[in-house]
């Protein structure tokens, strides 16, 4: 594999030293079906860097211990090692204060954790939840179930044929029922990536608040929920060279204090007896029971390798590798992209003529290369496009412009194979 240490791109920007970043990745190493591994599924989930691996083994073997009980030395270790992952999140995504970070499972928790608290207590009958036509699933079902429950109504934002949303509609949609706008960073069947800027502004010109879901976003470009002025924000550690297992809710803080708890248990609490529970002071009062303390000690050090590269080059390298790819992949004879917004990150979904996603996915296995086929939990992004599934390449620090011209190869081969 070639470097691109010291490359610029289109945008005049350093990129990565991927040939050194390949070396952190153990995983990478390996051959699939006797074919060097080509992994461009990382909008599934991505590969983790041996600093990762090698702290979550550190900490079961010399830290382990339950947080904020003990006061024995491995305990107050555990929670040194889970407090100092927290201050890396919010460093890394800018937040105001540690208190506004919340340890859940992922994305789906963190989005469900707001549905079901700030939405139960802020979504009546007749009001309405706008969310956008490129949705993940998981940025739409719990407020589907919201609204049912509630006898709202979930509107939502429609999308041109590039799969841009469509900002007009989207004014019109932000109407006095309004009570919360749920929309995707970067959408992961489309690729697109959303100007939230504008769109927060014209929310909160209504008074209404944002939440966004940041999963594939935060992968592939800096992220500063301040200056984004978002109300929540949303992310898994898995899909950010975490563990699986861990991920982010931020919220304002004083939109936090004002919504009632998620689950209860232990941890959550100042102090219960059977005729009243008080509850704990932020982050705690959202986080109840022992949490995922390995997960939030790795996700902190994924995040720490991030920025250790510098967002600004990984953003730079992830828009010169989907440029290639898009010229490269979308070139070919008979390949229809999905999803040609201005503003991308991370994504190409395309499919190959006739050839069903799931044959050009298997075919391409045996060449050793790893991408996704299917609805990517985006079965409305596929209706729009009248198509039931796509083949999907998606991209992370250690790919490199060889490994989209051994797709560009697998692509051919299987046409060759499908006829
Ligand atoms: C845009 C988007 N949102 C949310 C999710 C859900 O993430 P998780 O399954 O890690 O909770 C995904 C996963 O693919 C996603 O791509």
């Amino acid at each position: 594999m070639s470097s691109t240490a010291l490359s610029r791109n289109g945008l005049g920007l350093q990129t990565l030293d991927t040939e050194k970043i390949r070396r952190d990745f153990p995983i990478l190493e390996q051959t699939i079906h006797g074919k060097k591994l080509v992994y461009l599924d990382n909008g599934a989930t991505s590969q983790k860097p041996r600093a990762v691996i090698e702290a979550i083994v550190h900490y079961y073997k010399h830290n382990n211990a339950n947080v904020h009980r003990g006061v024995h030395t491995l305990s107050v270790r555990a929670t040194e090692e889970h407090d100092e992952a927290r201050e890396r999140v919010r460093r890394f995504i800018q937040a105001a204060d540690v208190s506004e970070i919340i340890f859940v499972r992922g994305a789906t928790e963190a989005v469900n954790l707001v549905a079901e608290t700030y939405g139960r207590a802020n979504v009546g009958v007749g009001d309405e939840v706008l969310i956008t036509a490129m949705e993940h699933h998981s940025n739409i079902v719990p407020w589907q179930m919201l609204c049912n429950e509630k006898g709202a109504h979930l509107r939502v934002v429609p999308i041109n044929d590039a799969g841009e949303l469509d900002l007009e509609a989207y004014e019109t949609l932000l109407t006095p029922r309004t009570r919360i706008v749920a929309v995707t960073h970067a959408s992961n069947a489309l690729g697109t990536v959303n100007p939230l800027r504008k769109m927060i502004q014209m929310a909160h010109a209504k008074s209404i608040p944002v939440l966004v879901d940041g999963a594939q976003a935060v992968p592939h470009m800096p992220v500063d929920v301040q200056a984004l002025d978002c109300d929540f924000y949303a992310f898994s550690g898995h899909k950010i060279y975490g563990p699986t297992g861990i991920g982010v809710l931020y919220g304002k803080m004083d939109l936090l204090d004002e919504m009632p708890p998620y689950q209860g248990g232990g941890d959550m609490i100042r102090s219960v007896s059977f005729e009243k529970t008080t509850y704990n002071v932020l982050p705690y009062k959202f986080e109840a029971g022992t949490p995922d303390i390995a997960g939030a000690i790795g996700l902190g050090v994924a995040l720490e390798y991030l920025m250790g590269l510098g967002m600004d080059r990984v953003a730079a390298h992830d828009q010169e590798l989907l440029a290639y790819a898009t010229e490269k992949v979308g070139g070919l004879e008979g390949v229809r992209l999905i999803g040609t917004a201005k503003h991308r990150a991370g994504v190409l979904s395309f499919l190959v003529g006739d050839i069903h996603p799931h044959d050009l996915g298997t075919i391409l296995d045996r060449e050793g290369i790893a991408i996704r086929t299917g609805h990517h939990c985006a079965q409305p992004v596929m209706e729009r496009y009248g198509v039931p599934a796509t083949a999907r390449a998606s991209f992370a620090v250690y790919n490199t412009r060889e490994e989209v011209d051994a797709l560009v190869n697998g692509i051919e081969k299987a046409r060759e194979v499908m006829g």
